[in-house]
Formats: structure tokens, C-alpha cells, sequence
């Protein structure tokens, strides 16, 4: 391996994709890079959103979300999320999704997608960065007996939508 010097930023774009998911705020829809595992026990999401969109506003008040996981057959909807605000336009409408009411939150589902995650904002984390990060607590989740992983969506940034790869090994479960 022969190594060079890069910035900081390299460094983001250099990591590998991560999934991408839509956020439903009330009835609004983000697409959302930023998404991670916070804890397992109890099972907790964390998004990162820019305090510019819609969505950030709709989310300080709402304090409730829901994480809908897409299809790579839903390319479209992703970018149409991803590229238009809320505040201007109707995404359910635009995009002919039907929306459906979470069973614990108050935010709208995606029905079109095979997994709906709701969760209730614990906490906030503001350190100054591109990227306000909320908390979820998970609450509610909804799962279509079909899902398939191999079926999602990832996105390495530099606008790039990947396929999720094939299964290389599968850890042997702890003994005893
Ligand atoms: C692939 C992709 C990933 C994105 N990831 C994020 C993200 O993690 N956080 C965020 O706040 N915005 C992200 N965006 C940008 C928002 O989706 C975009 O600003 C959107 O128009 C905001 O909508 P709103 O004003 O209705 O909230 C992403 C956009 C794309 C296309």
C-alpha cells in the first residue's frame, strides 16, 4: 500500500456507504444518509438532520419520527425526498405514497416501504456540525413478511446510490 496525506473531509468520503432511509416527520418526508444504530439495549436510532429543512423544524416540535427503509426499486422517491422541502410541496401527494398513522407516534408511514421503525426523541445533540442529531428511542416497528435486506438501498456519498452487498461469512454463535 502506498499512502498519502488527505483532509479531514476525504475522510467522510472516503468511508464505506451507509444506508439511506426516508424520515417521516408528521406528514412530511426527508431522505436521510445519516442514520445510525445508538443502542441496542434499549434499542435506539439516531438521525442526523441540517437545521435548514423542514423536517428539522416539524421535528423540534413533534419530538417523534418515523425511520421508513426503501427498496432499491424506490431510487426516485429518494432523490425527489432528498431534493425538494416540504414546505413547498406534498411529497405523499407528488409521489402518489400512501400514508398511514404510526401505532404509537403521530407521524405519518410510508406504507410503500417494507419497514417503518417509529420512535420518540430521547435527547438532542448539538456540537456545532453540519448535522443536529436526534435520539430515538424505538417504540413501534412494522415489517413486511418479505423484507430482504439484499433488496435496500446504500449511499456512499458523492452521489452514489449502492446496492447492499451479498453475505461473505456469518459469525458462529457464542458457546455456553
Ligand atoms: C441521498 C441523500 C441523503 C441525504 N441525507 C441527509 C441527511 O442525512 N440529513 C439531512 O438533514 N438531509 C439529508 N439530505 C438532504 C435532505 O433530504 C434535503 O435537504 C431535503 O430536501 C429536506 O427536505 P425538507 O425541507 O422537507 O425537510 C439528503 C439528501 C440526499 C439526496
Amino acid at each position: 500500500m502506498r499512502k498519502s496525506e488527505k483532509s479531514p473531509r476525504e475522510g467522510i468520503y472516503a468511508f464505506p456507504p451507509f444506508p439511506v432511509v426516508l424520515v417521516t416527520v408528521r406528514d412530511s418526508i426527508i431522505t436521510v444518509g445519516a442514520v445510525h444504530l445508538f443502542s441496542f439495549n434499549p434499542p435506539m436510532y439516531q438521525i442526523g438532520i441540517i437545521p435548514k429543512s423542514y423536517s428539522y423544524e416539524l421535528l423540534e416540535e413533534a419530538k417523534e419520527f418515523i425511520i421508513n427503509i426503501p427498496t432499491k426499486g424506490q431510487i426516485e422517491i429518494l432523490e425527489f425526498c432528498g431534493t425538494t422541502s416540504g414546505r413547498d410541496v406534498d411529497k405523499f401527494q407528488k409521489l402518489g405514497l400512501t400514508p398511514q398513522r404510526g401505532k404509537i407516534v403521530e407521524a405519518m408511514l410510508i406504507k410503500e416501504c417494507p419497514v417503518n421503525i417509529e420512535c420518540k426523541v430521547l435527547r438532542k445533540i448539538d456540537l456545532g456540525g453540519s448535522h443536529i442529531w436526534f435520539i430515538g428511542k424505538i417504540v413501534a416497528v412494522h415489517m413486511d413478511k418479505n423484507y430482504d435486506k439484499s433488496a435496500t438501498v446504500a449511499y456512499g456519498l458523492e452521489r452514489k446510490y449502492r446496492e447492499v452487498g451479498k453475505v461473505i461469512y456469518t459469525r458462529p454463535k457464542k458457546q455456553g
